[in-house]
């Protein structure tokens, strides 16, 4: 697939109006994004776990109209809301070319995630894979497009994901679950710097309902955004290095995904979400997004795993929250260490339990 075969050739705006609704949820990085080249394609591959319930559903409802240009309405948890209008004016402007029917139509969209607002935890995943979803929902309505066929389900989630990359690039690997991996790599066939795909390689039954407990260590707004995060790592000294590790990582971890090794599932995550804050401190400008109870979380999983024989482990994000991983089996025992010895490192003693999922869901009125 190339960006040309994502352009819409024909399509017919007789349809005055309808109405489209998708649930998406949000991923966690196991290998990670950081850095990307022009038209949000990346620097290094990346594979996520998909989630289940943490979640952005967005209805779009959309109808025909005369002027010329774009035309669209936000409304976030049932108010209108300003503060994104940015992000999704610059969004249409980047996929105009694939869907030529978004200045004919005027949109209405309402969105709400199923975790708080001002969680920390990055909505951008979720959201803008959700509103990829419900375009592509009415692109199919506009050119007659019955969604059956395994080659046209298959399209449908390949320009999901690459419409979803050029809102947000951890976005395309929303679409699909229970792991995606987005960014060519030599060990994954098909894979693609373009969209994310799902992969295919075998999983142990050591990850099957592989659990995720977020810890909610800061729910402010972050210092450095990811998109100037990204930036940063033009010029950055150890750019070329990290960028291989992410590919000899994604290898090692297909492996380690069929054997089901525990432990070298850890090193590799573990260090992955340690690299990737190395690399924002090391950067000019550098900067810190870890909190002092970031740092106390993980000292208590590794004093916990020292002392247990637990196979849980951490990962983080672009922020302060820690996401903690452990498999379905350990499930009560962990969850009594998160409450006994972590809970209160969190803001207001909040955290989300959430599992691996099997991506997007379209709601049918
Ligand atoms: C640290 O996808 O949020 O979560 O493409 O600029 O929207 P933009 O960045 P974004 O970056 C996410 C980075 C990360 C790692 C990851 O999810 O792979």
């Amino acid at each position: 697939m190339t960006e040309q075969d994502f352009i819409l050739k024909s399509y017919n705006t007789n349809k005055e109006s309808g109405s489209v609704k998708w649930a998406s949820p949000s991923n966690i990085a196991l290998v990670k994004y950081w850095g990307k080249k022009k038209h949000q394609i990346p620097e290094n591959p990346s594979i996520s776990f998909t989630l289940s319930d943490c979640k952005t559903i967005t209805e779009i409802t959309y109808t025909k109209k005369e002027a010329k240009g774009f035309s669209f309405d936000i409304y976030f948890e049932g108010e209108k809301n300003e503060a994104f209008k940015p992000k999704i004016q610059t969004f249409f402007e980047r996929i105009e070319t694939y869907m030529p029917f978004l200045k004919d139509y005027h949109f209405k969209i309402e969105t709400s995630n199923t975790f708080p607002h001002s969680s920390g935890i990055a909505s951008s995943a979720s959201g803008m894979s959700a509103i990829a979803l419900c375009l592509m929902s009415i692109e199919n309505e506009l050119s007659d497009i019955q969604n059956d066929s395994e080659e046209s389900k298959d399209f449908f989630n390949q320009k999901s994901s690459f419409l979803a990359r050029l809102g947000s690039g951890s976005a395309c690997r929303s679409i699909e679950g229970e792991l995606v991996v987005w960014g060519k790599n030599e060990s994954i066939d098909d894979s693609s710097d373009l969209y994310g795909v799902k992969f295919e390689g075998d999983v142990h039954s050591n990850f099957k309902k592989y659990q995720d407990t977020i810890l909610l260590v800061d729910k402010g707004e972050k210092q450095v955004s990811s998109t100037v995060g990204h930036q940063l790592m033009y010029g950055h000294p150890f750019a070329k290095e990290r960028f291989e590790q992410a590919h000899v990582n994604l290898a090692k971890l297909k492996a380690i995904l069929a054997s089901g090794d525990l432990n070298e599932f850890i090193k590799i995550v573990e260090s992955e979400a340690l690299t990737l804050h190395a690399m924002m401190m090391t950067s000019m400008p550098y900067f810190i997004l870890m909190k002092p109870n970031t740092l106390e979380i993980i000292n208590k999983i590794w004093a916990f795993r020292e002392k247990t024989d637990s196979k849980v482990c951490f990962t983080l994000d672009a922020g302060a929250n820690v996401h903690v991983l452990y498999p379905e089996s350990e499930k009560e025992n962990v969850l009594e260490f998160i409450k006994d010895e972590l809970v209160s490192y969190c803001q207001n003693g909040h955290y989300i339990c959430d599992q691996i999922g099997q991506g997007a869901n379209q709601i049918q009125f």
